[in-house]
């Protein structure tokens, strides 16, 4: 509901005063310097006039920089309405968390809002107002490049991780100063672009879509996140920035959004390409339609300045609401008060640095680690033994990931650093490059990992290699790595392979080669440390899968909560020799490593499961007591997981679904029960009415420590 002053000003404002509302545009215009933005960048050719009507800024940030932009601006704005300064502030701000599919491993919501909460404060100590994050959308394609934004394959995880994101940016509204804006993108299904191939089209059934894509943009929402932005593909034949069907009826009407939806980069002008718009007009008349509020860089929007005196009433209408809800927006930011809310040049410089953002960046960073293997238990490392440290992250100390522009590259501690500090011998050679062998740097890590006694070879893929247009055709690690893996492998030396990814990756051939296998993924400014705590177990291992490591890019997508069908394989470890089975001939139907997966140094052990309430009704959730032992001298945590079958539906249903989650410490040597509960609104499917409803019938709940391995017991809903 718009304020008065919202209101005074909407009576003041010329159309094209507002129509400059609804334009967002780079800082460059009013500053040289660099901007942290992604996206082909266009001469726009706007006149000086344009430019001090835009109402908001992207990419631009820093409290000086932000300040003198905003001071300019105002002495040029006729009604001094304030701009909006906006930027991607994905996994940190200077400091760096590890990449959201990190966060996603961590299965700790409560890491992620106390993630979120930090980097609100030190960015809007650094001028921004707004994030474009978090990115909600599903992934089961680790071909796509962007997978590491996403906290995985599971509607369940990212609902909840989506939340506590969602809280920690904006925490207790109304807003305060040190609190920023969430924009949960990309509306909808980003991450199921066909083939894994970047801007693909999406082709989803929209029962499938409520069903799996959904439910995290509604737990946004329903969090009340303050803007939504578009995503660049087509979904149900339209693209997303001209779809009414999924912006006004499925996300303003049915999910009650009523905040700022906000074009992705060029995506109206994009219209035009995907040709459903012939030129910037027809573009703009869609994307208003449609509900855009603010069309960022395409300043397709622009267009109707030119005949703003010519619009009819329904166009003026659609922009009146638009310019509405920005202007609602910079009022709930405070900006009308004090344009220059919470900049604070020495705040920010504190804080990036500061002991507390640096224990959250490093917990995250140990708490994101998954361990997939530790034969003959090589792991955890002892200080005494000597280490060959190998593999060309040695080298690019590149541990930060996409997306992290800001952040400080040299201030990131190094492995060798972090290894030498706390071990006696070590030594360090690089193998190779990432995609290219190198003969002197072979020869010089074989030499080292002969002498020494054991081999950690930390492998993976460039930050380059992973975000927004990164998409792989091939998800096995480069090929100069796996030959330089294959020779150390010669030496009968246990390795542990270490790997840096912002994907789930084919490690089929990794595995074959290393005693031990720690996913690191990007794991941030204090990556190093937190790798070097989890091998010499200062930390027991914690993290989780967020999505299925696959045995071959054959599989995918492959994911964990598979529908039903009507020839599965009796059992997926035994070959029954038998044809006309949902499976291949030439590969099995299991993943390398499941969802939820990940190894712990502590001998922790599921002793009983008994249902407490095997009824489910409208007050009556499933109440299952767990009893877990941890056998060993390690305190470590773990992470219990509680997964549904309903066995009959009026639609197929998934085998297993996530339904609960908790991080649990388990001390040394203890023992407790922990009491699973799930109501019955969480067993609801979608059904094909398209609605959502719990069906009565019979039910299994499953529980273990990941998506396999699980104990089953029947249940009722009534
Ligand atoms: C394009 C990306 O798709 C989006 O996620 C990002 O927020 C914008 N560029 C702005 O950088």
């Amino acid at each position: 509901m718009s304020t008065a002053r919202v209101n005074a000003l909407m009576n003041q404002m010329t159309t094209a005063e507002k129509i400059g509302q609804l334009l967002q545009m780079t800082g460059d215009a009013f500053q040289s310097g660099e901007s942290k933005i992604t996206g082909p960048m266009q001469d726009k050719h706007l006149s000086t006039e344009t430019v001090y009507a835009v109402g908001s800024v992207l990419g631009t940030s820093g409290a000086k920089q932000v300040k003198e932009i905003q001071k300019d601006y105002l002495a040029h704005n006729r009604l001094h309405i304030p701009l909006m300064f906006m930027a991607d502030v994905i996994h940190g701000y200077q400091t760096i968390y590890p990449i959201p599919l990190g966060l996603g491993a961590t299965f700790n919501p409560e890491m992620v809002r106390q993630t979120s909460e930090v980097a609100a404060r030190i960015s809007a100590a650094g001028g921004i107002q707004v994030t474009f994050a978090p990115m909600v959308d599903l992934v089961r394609d680790p071909r796509w490049g962007r997978v590491m934004e996403s906290t995985g394959e599971d509607p369940y995880l990212n609902s909840v991780m989506t939340q506590a994101s969602v809280e920690g940016f904006q925490g207790e509204l109304p807003l305060d100063k040190e609190h920023i804006a969430a924009c949960v993108k990309h509306f909808a299904a980003y991450g199921a672009p066909e083939a894994g191939r970047e801007y693909n089209t999406v082709d989803l059934s929209e029962w499938r879509f409520r069903e799996q894509y959904l439910p995290a943009y509604a737990a946004a929402i329903e969090a009340q996140a303050m803007l939504v932005m578009t995503s660049f593909n087509t979904l149900f034949g339209v693209p997303a920035s001209a779809n009414q069907h999924l912006m006004r009826d499925i996300l303003r009407d049915e999910l009650n959004f009523h905040g700022v939806l906000i074009s992705d980069w060029n995506a109206v002008g994009e219209l035009i390409r995907h040709g459903v718009a012939a030129n910037s007009e027809a573009a703009t008349a869609l994307a208003l339609k449609a509900g855009v509020d603010i069309d960022m860089m395409s300043f397709a929007y622009a267009s109707y300045l030119k005949k703003a005196a010519d619009l009819d009433d329904q166009t003026l209408a659609l922009i009146n609401e638009a310019a509405v809800r920005v202007l609602e927006l910079k009022e709930k930011l405070g900006l009308f008060d004090d344009p220059f809310r919470g900049m604070d040049e020495e705040k920010e410089l504190h804080d990036i640095h500061s002991d507390e953002t640096m224990a959250v960046v490093q917990q995250a960073a140990e708490e994101s680690l998954v361990l997939l293997k530790n034969d003959q238990q090589v792991l955890p490392l002892h200080h005494t033994q000597s280490i060959a440290l190998i593999g060309p992250v040695i080298a690019s100390n590149d541990l930060l990931g996409a997306w992290s522009w800001n952040g400080h590259r040299h201030e990131t501690e190094t492995l060798e650093h972090a290894f030498k500090a706390d071990f006696n011998d070590v030594k360090v050679a690089t193998g190779c490059d990432y995609r290219h062998a190198d003969a002197a740097a072979e020869a010089e890590a074989l030499a080292i990992a002969e002498q020494q006694d054991v081999i950690v070879a930390v492998l993976g893929l460039p930050s380059s290699e992973s975000g927004e247009a990164s998409s792989l055709a091939n998800i096995k690690l480069p090929q100069a790595q796996l030959e330089l893996l294959a020779k150390l492998a010669k030496l009968n030396k246990p390795i542990i392979s270490v790997i840096i990814t912002g994907r789930a990756m084919d490690l089929t051939r990794v595995n074959e080669l290393s005693t031990a296998i720690v996913v690191a993924w990007f794991p941030g400014t204090k990556g190093a440390i937190a790798i070097k705590n989890v091998l010499d177990g200062t930390v027991s291992p914690n993290g989780k899968l967020p999505m299925t490591f696959p045995r071959s890019v054959g599989q995918v997508p492959i994911y964990y909560n598979q529908y039903r069908t009507g020839r599965p394989v009796p059992d997926p470890y035994v070959d029954s020799g038998n044809g006309y089975e949902s499976k291949y001939m030439d590969c099995s139907t299991l993943p390398l490593y499941p969802f939820g997966f990940g190894l712990s140094y502590a001998d922790i052990t599921i002793e009983k499961v008994e249902v407490i309430h095997n009824v489910v009704t409208e007050t009556q959730p499933l109440t299952v007591n767990v009893t877990i032992k941890n056998n060993s001298d390690f305190a470590a945590k773990n992470v219990l997981q509680g997964y549904t079958h309903q066995l009959i539906g009026e639609t197929v249903r998934p085998m297993k679904e996530l339904k609960y989650f908790a991080k649990i410490t388990f001390p040394a040597h203890s023992e407790q029960t922990i009491t699973v509960t799930i109501a019955k609104e969480q067993l609801s499917s979608v059904h094909t009415n398209l609605k959502r409803a719990t069906d009565a019938g019979h039910y299994e709940v499953m529980i273990g420590f990941d998506s396999e391995k699980l104990i089953k017991c029947d249940f009722e809903v009534q």
